[in-house]
């Protein structure tokens, strides 16, 4: 198969942060994959990296001032904008995003970004403080709204000497989302199907400081999600309290409560499958305190249960019933004994049993059975993305039979 990345046109913004030197990397990586580069590199930019790098690497001029003659009578702004697959903005500063978030159009980047009608890709850099400031973040979910993908920030030690999020994100990850971007818009095999994927945990209220919960990253469910929406499904992600970011192209709905997710859940239908990968709390406080409640002396606070609604069963019985319900079961004895019944109690399709006796609750690997009604499937230990490629290969095969 031809490389996805051959022939593309990828316009570069380079911000002015301390990683811009790693976007020379970058270019080159994506040279090598015969993609044609025009980049615009802003003031900030140009502290960081010469006009002559970019240029010499990308074999192409580079533009820098909006009101230049001679660059508007070649190639204007809104030429630039336009005559492109992607922009990409790496490295993406706080700056420019909080400008990008309020429309600011002051220099030739921001005017280009602006003028823009094709998708933009955002990889951000900054201290962990800055990107952790509550004005940032509202700026990202704002550009998110509005469709802007993102590659986000790694974890680790910062230029400024502090350690924290804001590293910017590896060019192999870079290089990887720009893949799911360019994969996504081909007619994938999923193109058309509507998949809803619960995620996560829940969080039961005690009162407004305590909740109960089960141990669960999220990850796993994440993952699917997304391997999902890159073969081209229409995935909404119903996501109890999680630190993961949306997955690119997916439709992420937030909720607490098992209740809420069960809401939400079935708000979905009718869809073509349902996977319900979230590990959802059991029972909930009937009685959940309005106010924090007070130690009293050696007195425990006495809490009544109320059971919790069972999304996976629910959505396998409902009236309106995806044609493909798949559930997990966490199990850390007797794995195909519990997960084999647990097939039969909700009614689904699928059960992915994965054996938790060992490190999988927030870490990396899993080992999957699939059980089916006609069988067992066992697959080697695989990593979480690798567990939810398979998930969506077999769900593919589901649709060709
Ligand atoms: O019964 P158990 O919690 O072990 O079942 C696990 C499966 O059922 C998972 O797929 C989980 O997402 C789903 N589930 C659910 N709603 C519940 C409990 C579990 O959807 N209240």
């Amino acid at each position: 198969m031809a490389d996805i990345l051959n022939d593309k046109r990828i316009l570069l913004v380079i911000g002015g942060g301390i990683a811009a030197y790693k976007c020379l990397d970058l270019i080159r990586r994506l040279r090598e994959r015969g993609v044609s580069i025009k980049a615009i590199l802003t003031k900030g930019g140009s502290e960081f990296v010469t006009p002559l790098s970019v240029s010499s690497l990308i074999e192409d001029k580079v533009y820098q001032d909006l009101f230049s003659l001679t660059d508007e009578a070649e190639m204007g702004h809104i030429r630039l904008s336009r005559e492109n697959d992607l922009i990409l903005v790496a490295p993406a500063t706080a700056d420019l995003m909080a400008k990008m978030a309020c429309g600011i159009a002051d220099n030739l980047a921001t005017t280009t970004l602006l003028a823009s009608n094709k998708q933009i890709m955002l990889a951000p850099t900054m201290n962990t403080e800055m990107w952790k400031n509550p004005a940032t973040q509202a700026n990202i979910a704002t550009l998110k709204e509005r469709g802007m993908l993102f590659v986000d920030p790694a974890d680790g030690d910062l230029a400024c000497g502090e350690v924290g999020t804001g590293r910017l994100a590896e060019t192999e990850d870079i290089i990887a989302t720009i893949e799911a971007f360019f994969l996504s818009k081909i007619d994938g095999p999923l193109r058309g199907k509507k998949i809803t994927v619960t995620a996560g945990p829940t969080h039961e209220d005690i009162d407004p400081v305590r909740y109960i919960a089960n141990r669960s990253s999220g990850k796993q469910g994440y993952t699917i999600a997304s391997k999902l929406a890159q073969l081209g499904a229409d995935v909404t992600l119903i996501s109890g309290p999680t630190n993961l970011a949306t997955p690119n192209h997916v439709k992420r709905i937030n909720v607490t409560s098992a209740n809420e997710m069960m809401e939400n859940t079935e708000n979905t239908l009718p869809a073509d499958v349902v996977i319900c990968v979230a590990a959802v709390a059991d029972w909930h406080v009937k009685n959940a305190g309005e106010q924090k409640i007070k130690k009293q002396n050696g007195e425990f606070p006495a809490l009544e249960f109320g059971e919790n609604p069972d999304i996976l069963k629910s959505i396998s019985n409902h009236v309106t019933r995806p044609g493909l319900v798949i559930g997990f079961a966490a199990e850390t004895e007797n794995v195909l004994d519990h997960a084999k019944a647990k097939l039969d109690k909700k009614g689904c399709d699928w059960i992915v049993a994965n054996d938790v006796s060992g490190d999988v609750m927030g870490g990396d690997d899993n080992q999957i059975h699939l059980i089916t009604n006609s069988g067992i499937d066992t697959w080697p230990l695989m990593d979480k993305n690798s567990v939810a490629a398979k998930l969506a290969s077999k769900i593919e095969e589901y649709f060709k039979e």
